[in-house]
């Protein structure tokens, strides 16, 4: 069979991402252009800026992958844009950019998910990894259990019922002043503390869902009713109870499906301690092997997105100039 090539681009919140990926594996090109010290001052992402931000950047960024690729616009088979899950105005630019492509260059137009894209991320990194397997996806705006039937088939186990645990991380990093985006920085300080403050977990009877805003809410009251809290057992404390609550949940999804494949993807999926506690599961359970995102794979990147876009392809699905942006999307 030819060569495809597809074209990733990805402006879902503060990244602007164009990649080009053959076959939905190997990556020629995935430049990313963050946003991240144009929005650090306002604590957070500001979504207008973020869009003015990417219609600045996405040509340059573009002609940088077909130069890192080493081919010309003719050379691409199918371009594939997020569709959504973000920011509505930000999303617009990339989708917007794919389809007058796909227009000027005659080329088919195969939008993604961003969570599928998460997920095809470790497609990228692991050559021979193939569904079926239980993806537990955590990042700055999803946490989900899903069961990955197929490349472009799946099942929502259990998913947060209020915040996304990246949100919970970034909540956490600015209670105790560390900056915007918290999840790394959370990650680096509970390195020096020790997980010794006792914080709520919810759990629900018969359910694989989350809810993350009750220990959010105990962080919040802990630093403000205590004098001198140490920061970096906070941090620690808060990332532990997070991760017990993930991996208790992910134990339930193995013997509910009973699959020997675990996969992580999503930004959070970068955090040390969560990578490390997975990574133990395969003590647990003899059977399973653990497969999580090469580092640069696991926050927002176009590479991810052409990789999903790609077995999208193949399955048969294109999607015409009609098409819209879908803030709120799902699986
Ligand atoms: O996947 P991503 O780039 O964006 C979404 O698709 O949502 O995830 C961003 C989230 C942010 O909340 C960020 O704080 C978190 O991923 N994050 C981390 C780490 N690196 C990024 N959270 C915990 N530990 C990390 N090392």
């Amino acid at each position: 069979m030819k060569d495809v090539l597809v074209l990733g681009i990805e402006t879902s919140c503060d990244e602007t991402s164009v990649s080009v990926v053959k076959n939905g594996r190997e990556v020629l090109s995935n430049i990313i252009d963050t946003q991240i010290p144009i929005h650090e001052k306002y604590g957070g992402v500001v979504p207008e800026i973020a869009s003015r931000n990417h219609i600045e950047a996405i040509t340059r960024v573009t002609k940088k992958a077909l130069q890192e690729a080493k081919i010309e616009f003719e050379d691409i088979d199918v371009i594939s844009p997020t569709m959504g899950p973000g920011l509505v105005g930000a999303l617009l630019v990339g989708l917007s950019y794919g389809k007058a492509l796909s227009f000027a260059l005659n080329k088919p137009l195969v939008a993604v998910n961003h969570i599928e894209g998460h997920i095809a991320a470790n497609y990228l990194t692991y050559k021979e990894l193939e569904p079926p397997f239980v993806c537990v996806l955590i990042s700055g705006g999803n946490t989900q259990i899903i069961n990955v039937k197929d490349y472009t088939e799946f099942e929502v186990l259990g998913k947060t019922r209020d915040d996304a645990i990246g949100e919970a991380f970034d909540k956490v990093a600015r209670v105790v002043d560390l900056g915007y985006p918290g999840g790394p920085k959370v990650d680096a300080l509970a390195k020096q503390g020790e997980a010794n403050i006792k914080l709520p977990k919810t759990h629900f009877k018969d359910s694989l869902d989350f809810s993350f805003s009750g220990i959010k809410t105990a962080i919040i009251n802990i630093n403000h009713n205590t004098k001198n809290i140490n920061k970096a057992d906070l941090c620690a404390s808060f990332q532990k109870t997070v991760t017990e609550i993930l991996i208790e949940n992910v134990q339930k999804a193995i013997e509910m499906t009973k699959t020997k494949k675990v996969v992580i993807g999503g930004g959070v999926s970068a955090n040390s301690y969560i990578r490390n506690e997975f990574l133990n599961l395969e003590n647990k359970y003899p059977d399973l092997k653990v497969y999580m995102p090469d580092m640069k794979l696991c926050t927002d990147n176009a590479a991810m997105i052409a990789a999903a876009g790609y077995y999208n392809y193949i399955s048969g699905k294109t999607d015409d100039l009609s098409l819209n942006a879908i803030p709120n999307l799902k699986l």
